[in-house]
């Protein structure tokens, strides 16, 4: 399972990739608000920064609007995927761009039903989102097991990016179902480097280094 940043905030984009674990961004409009700063420098700046797939996705709740929107996105660098919410008016718009080679992520998925409808529409990746369906009291987790399985089954190339990642587990729970991608905010990403037991063998290699009188 590949490691996408959920965020716009470039600083965090830049820390992540300097790791060397990060395959691509995702943002949506409330990451993109959060910053104050305007959408398409934002997006040209992430281009800048990782050799991967940047979603950016677009507002209009048209096809029309979307498929204008989506086109002059693309226009910004090759890597940029378009985002496209789970709706009639965006799956016409999916049709449109995928057959212009214009990349595509279907958003706001809540069901295998929606991933399916998105997939045959010609989205590059649907983004089942996981810890809005826990919130709910459904379970995220099997929305992406359902996916793979149906994806598999009838060989569906579309890429599954598990989005709305809250915790490490969310991470390890999704990469065991099986999806093609996670898409992680920054937050989530620190805690997985985290281990009490790294933190006290650091200390004690360097105590009994230090005690031995070793340079
Ligand atoms: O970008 C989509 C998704 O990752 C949003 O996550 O935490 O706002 O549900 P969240």
């Amino acid at each position: 399972m590949y490691i996408f940043v959920d965020t716009a905030n470039t600083d965090e984009i830049r820390e992540a990739a300097s790791w060397g674990i990060v395959s691509g961004v995702t943002t949506n409009p409330s990451l993109i608000a959060k910053e104050g700063r305007d959408f398409k420098t934002v997006v040209k700046e992430i281009t800048g920064i990782v050799d991967g797939s940047i979603s950016a996705e677009v507002m209009a709740d048209d096809a029309e609007g979307m498929i204008a929107e989506g086109r002059e996105l693309a226009a910004i660098h090759p890597n940029i995927t378009i985002k496209i919410p789970m709706t009639e008016e965006g799956l016409k718009a999916v049709h449109v761009l995928s057959k212009e080679d214009i990349k595509t992520n279907v958003t706001l998925i809540f069901s295998a039903a929606q991933a399916l409808l998105a997939a045959r529409a010609g989205a590059s990746y649907v983004s089942p989102f996981v810890g809005r369906l826990d919130d709910i009291g459904n379970e995220g987790l099997r929305v992406i097991e359902d996916i793979v399985t149906i994806f598999a089954l009838h060989e569906i190339g579309t890429k599954i990016i598990a989005a709305s990642i809250r915790t490490p587990m969310h991470v390890l729970d999704c990469a065991r179902a099986g999806a093609d991608i996670a898409t992680v905010p920054f937050g989530v990403l620190k805690k997985m480097f985290r281990h009490p037991l790294t933190d006290q063998g650091i200390a004690q290699f360097k105590k009994d280094w230090e005690d031995a009188g070793l340079k």
